[in-house]
């Protein structure tokens, strides 16, 4: 596919409560390519999450266009997958029975359905615990299943709001090696929500890095550190560059 995965155009959101509004956003461009990791950072309770929300169609905007590779989209679609933080699983069904909730939902056959579901678990180290229900699980993989389950709807672009925020710092980085073997493997473009730096470095082509409330792009920073990313560069002087410039950025807008 040609021209970019997504594109926002004007995108405005205030929220109104006791008759008092709040501006949350205010994005006059934002343009994501076919197949770019981009993540998202900005100061605290900035408009990030929102953000994510009106991609996803969840929330509407006051004013603005969202375009999924050229079509308007208002609404919440399978073109468009969301991973939150909280994992978000059915407790009472298995990590097959999750993995392929979508899909019964679409409607497709039980056959199809089995091969998608038993692909994605391949593809997420999942194949052993198909049959554990979430509260068999740790939280690293209660956030696979979660992955497993948006990847197979198959959808264009991956929404992401903090998906590896609630767990331990190991398990952390082994998501987030997780997921850029995902990501080089089906070539999805990604939006990645995070609070933490390093790992918006780690994982992105390019940080975004939003100002305080309401959201405005501050700056885009292309990221040219080495692919695959693997140790080397996670400890490396470069990263440790990349980290303090954008934190640098953040910390200018918590104080002003
Ligand atoms: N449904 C809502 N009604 C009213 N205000 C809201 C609503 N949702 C969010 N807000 C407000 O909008 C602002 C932005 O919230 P949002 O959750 O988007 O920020 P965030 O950048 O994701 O924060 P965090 O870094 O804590 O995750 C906050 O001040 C929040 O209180
Ligand atoms: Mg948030």
């Amino acid at each position: 596919m040609t021209g970019p995965a997504l594109e926002v155009a004007g995108l405005r959101k205030t929220y109104t409560r006791d008759r008092r509004t709040l501006a949350v956003l205010d994005l006059e461009r934002l343009s994501v390519a076919d197949g770019e990791f981009m993540t998202i950072v900005g100061p605290s309770g900035c408009g990030k999450s929102t953000l994510l929300h009106i991609l996803g169609g969840f929330v509407g905007a006051d004013a603005g266009t969202i375009r999924v590779h050229g079509r308007d989209v208002v609404a919440p679609g399978p073109d468009r997958g969301m991973v939150f933080q909280e994992f978000a699983l059915f407790p009472w069904r298995t990590v097959a029975g999750n993995v392929g909730w979508g899909l019964e939902v679409q409607g497709v056959p039980a056959a199809e359905r089995a091969a998608i579901v038993d692909r994605h678990l391949e593809l997420t180290g999942l194949v052993e615990f198909r049959n554990h229900l979430p509260g068999e699980l740790s939280g690293g993989m209660k956030q696979r299943v979660a992955l497993a389950r948006v990847l197979a709807f198959d959808p264009e672009v991956l929404l992401m709001d903090e998906p590896f925020g609630a767990l331990d710092a190991q398990t952390r980085e082994a998501m987030q090696e997780e997921l850029l073997r995902l990501w080089e493997r089906t070539g999805k473009t990604i939006v990645f929500v995070t609070h933490d730096i390093e790992e918006a470095v780690y994982l992105g082509a390019r940080v975004v890095v939003l100002t305080a409330r309401p959201a405005r792009i501050r700056e885009e920073i292309a990221v040219d550190l080495p692919r695959p990313r693997d140790l080397g560069v996670r400890k490396s002087i470069a990263l440790l560059d990349y980290r303090n410039r954008v934190g640098d950025l953040i910390r200018s807008e918590v104080m002003t």
